[in-house]
């Protein structure tokens, strides 16, 4: 269903497409639901007890199950259904990426901006990958203007998420900001910067939440940036786009109050995450605050729910997961300068799924990760890490 993007850049697939991708997202909520329950049953009543020596840790757990008939099923399930992602949503965008533009182009400016460097190097990490078997990763570009790899982001990203992601695709964004407006109503930032934004869509959450901030989100690619440009505008948000490394960012010291990411850090090598956080730590005035939804770390998980995660580090082309999941967020943030009695971590639960009710009761209580924190499967819950400056 590329049902959930429905602004002025909404494609227009045909009928067996819209089916391919509905059977598509169904096909993951099967998989991610009904069969990885059923795995992980499997696992504790079967395959566990008959080990010789426990399962210390995630690796253990995946040698332990590379040769099972039910881990193998599933997983050439999901794969499949990964690739399909893709195939269901890229002819449509193939066809209408010219349209796409010319409408991009006629939507009136509301008070963001797009900034591109044609000049910067992509980083190896994003070019020589395609991305979650994403076709041309994120920054394949046929020409100038091309915003078609932002179209198949989102319209990817809608058929993947099977409804998880809220109406807008936003609710990592939109949850993030509610607990940071519930749990730190003092905290009133008037500069936010989000590293990694992709299309935007966790971007403009905070333009919403915090209307008198100037919000700026910096990616390594122009065409999800000029798709996130046209997005931002469809929806009257103003939002500046910047294309830049987030290893080397093209901003002043102590220049945001706000530093924030979702889904990025486990796209990066493990030196990259610690160059993002010194940036993010020179560019925090005092008090302000780096803030990243991801996964959460093996250590804080049972070797089974970490291998779970892990998944997609060895068959879904996200070659750098393992490693970052294997990071003590702490340490991280300490390693880059932030004072150990700032580190903040909590779970936030899916405000589209829970409601704010539920949200703001959960946030008043104590965090607790479960099995379905960082897991898109119903009931998600969102782990999110950070530290004041
Ligand atoms: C999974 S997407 C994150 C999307 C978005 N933050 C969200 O939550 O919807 C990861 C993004 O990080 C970008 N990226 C990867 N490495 C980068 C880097 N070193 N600097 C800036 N952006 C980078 C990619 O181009 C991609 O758009």
């Amino acid at each position: 269903m590329t049902r959930l993007v429905t602004h002025d850049l909404a494609v227009r697939p045909t009928r067996n497409e819209r089916a391919a991708q509905d059977f598509t997202s169904s096909l993951r909520g099967h998989v991610l639901n009904t069969m990885a329950s059923s795995m992980k049953s499997r696992w504790e009543s079967r395959i566990a007890p008959a080990l010789e020596t426990p399962a210390e840790d995630g690796l253990a757990v995946h040698k332990a199950l590379r040769d099972d008939l039910y881990f193998r099923f599933y997983s050439s399930l999901r794969m499949g259904a990964q690739e399909m992602v893709w195939s269901s949503v890229s002819d449509a965008v193939t066809r209408d990426a010219g349209r796409l533009r010319e409408i991009s182009d006629r939507l009136p400016a509301c008070g963001g901006s797009l900034t591109l460097d044609p000049s910067l190097p992509i980083p190896a990490s994003v070019s020589d990958i395609d991305v979650h078997l994403m076709p041309g990763s994120y920054t394949s570009e046929t020409g100038d203007g091309d915003l078609a790899a932002g179209a198949v982001y989102e319209n990817g990203l809608s058929v993947f998420s099977f409804g998880l992601m809220g109406k807008n695709l936003d609710d990592i964004g939109e949850s993030s900001a509610f607990w940071l407006r519930h749990a730190h109503p003092d905290f009133k930032p008037t500069a936010i910067l989000d590293l990694g934004c992709s299309v935007g869509h966790q971007t403009l959450p905070w333009a919403r939440a915090y209307p008198d901030a100037r919000v700026t989100g910096v990616d390594v690619s122009a065409p999800c940036l000029r798709y996130a440009d046209g997005r931002a505008r469809s929806q009257g948000v103003a939002a500046h786009f910047v294309q830049a490394n987030a290893t080397a960012l093209p901003f002043p010291d102590a220049s945001f109050d706000l530093v924030y990411s979702s889904m990025f850090l486990h796209e990066l090598p493990v030196k990259d995450i610690e160059a993002v956080f010194a940036e993010a730590r020179r560019l925090l005035r005092p008090g302000g605050l780096m803030l990243h939804y991801e996964l959460p770390p093996n250590s804080q998980l049972s070797a089974y729910d970490g291998f779970y995660l892990d998944w997609d580090c060895w068959y879904n082309a996200e070659p750098y997961y393992k490693a970052f999941r294997d990071q003590e967020p702490a340490a991280l943030c300490a390693g880059a300068g932030f004072p150990a009695e700032g580190y903040v971590q909590t779970v936030v639960p899916s405000l589209s799924w829970y409601g704010e009710a539920a949200v703001a009761e959960a946030i008043a209580g104590p965090a607790r990760l479960g099995g379905n924190t960082g897991r898109l499967a119903d009931g998600v819950q969102w782990f999110v890490f950070g530290n004041w400056a």
